[in-house]
């Protein structure tokens, strides 16, 4: 784990309230794997504590990490109206990442990549992983989005995905609805063996109980406000439910298996 000063490359804007930023971060980048994040402090901000945001991507050759990050509040507001040369602090790759069959998971089938909302961030760089793994046997992608206006997510995804399908909650693009309505046609034409979900935890609890259900093999990423985002605040536990162990999020996690976490 590193603290190093970032110097911002691009700062956009994708949707009314997202924004992705491209930093510098040599030696982050060279060590940060798929399912990590990065705790961002803006020295000259007025906020005290370090923000968590998952690394969306990586470009190691050029050094950099991109975040693509919803505007919630005060610290969010200030990462927005930073400009490029701006310095940050970043600390980080912290916590563990996704766990892929080349750390011990079985071969074979297809793996289904889900986000939700900003959760959408950190699976960019997992699918890409995944897509470098297995270059003939990418991964499927659920998008489980609010509207039309974030089909944005899809650039980003598109050229590490066999397919992405697209779930809405007004119907204005995809099937509407909620992303676990989908799984009954993805099911149906994939063989699934494995499903990465980030997102809110309402949508993960319902995904991950199907996954149970099916016997499919599903690993889960948590988000809670983060004070230290190293281990040493206890402010991010919870009890796994196999385990009865009190794991820390940030330290332990945010990625676990989705029987710890959830009742099957
Ligand atoms: C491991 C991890 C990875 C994350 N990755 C991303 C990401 O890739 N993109 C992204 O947009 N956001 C991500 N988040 C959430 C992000 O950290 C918060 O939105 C951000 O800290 C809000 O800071 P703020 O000062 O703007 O808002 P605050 O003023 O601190 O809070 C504004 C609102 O956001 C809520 N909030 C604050 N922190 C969190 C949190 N951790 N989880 C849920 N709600 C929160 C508050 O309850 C409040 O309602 C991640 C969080 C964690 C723990
Ligand atoms: S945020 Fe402090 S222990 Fe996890």
């Amino acid at each position: 784990m590193l603290v190093e000063s970032g110097s911002i490359v691009t700062n956009d804007i994708l949707s009314d309230d997202v924004r992705c930023m491209v930093i510098q971060v040599p030696s982050i980048a060279a060590e940060a794997e798929p399912g990590q994040f990065v705790m961002v402090k803006n020295e000259n901000g007025g906020t005290f504590l370090r923000r968590p945001f998952g690394i969306a991507d990586v470009d190691r050759e050029q050094g950099r990490i991109l975040l693509i990050y919803r505007v919630a509040g005060k610290g969010t507001q200030e990462l927005a109206g930073l400009e490029p040369t701006m310095e940050l602090s970043v600390e980080g790759p912290l916590g563990g990442g996704f766990r892929f069959e080349s750390d011990g998971l079985e071969a074979g089938g297809r793996t289904l990549l889900i986000g939700g909302g900003v959760g959408v961030a950190p699976m960019i760089y997992t699918a890409r992983r995944l897509a470098e793994l297995e270059p003939a046997n990418k991964p499927v992608f659920l998008l489980g989005i609010r509207n039309e206006g974030e089909l944005f997510w899809q650039d980003y995804l598109k050229d590490f995905t066999e397919e992405i399908i697209v779930t809405t909650n007004d119907g204005s693009a995809g099937i509407k609805g909620f992303a676990i309505d989908a799984m009954p046609e993805i099911l149906s034409r994939y063989d699934i063996r494995h499903i990465k979900i980030c997102g809110p935890t309402i949508m993960m609890e319902g995904l991950a109980k199907l996954a149970m259900e099916q016997g499919i093999e599903c690993q889960v990423s948590l988000e809670k406000r983060m004070a230290c985002g190293v281990g040493v605040c206890l402010g991010c536990t919870f009890e796994g439910m196999i385990s009865g162990k009190r794991w820390k999020i940030c330290h332990d996690g945010p990625v676990f298996p989705a029987e710890e976490v959830f009742e099957k």
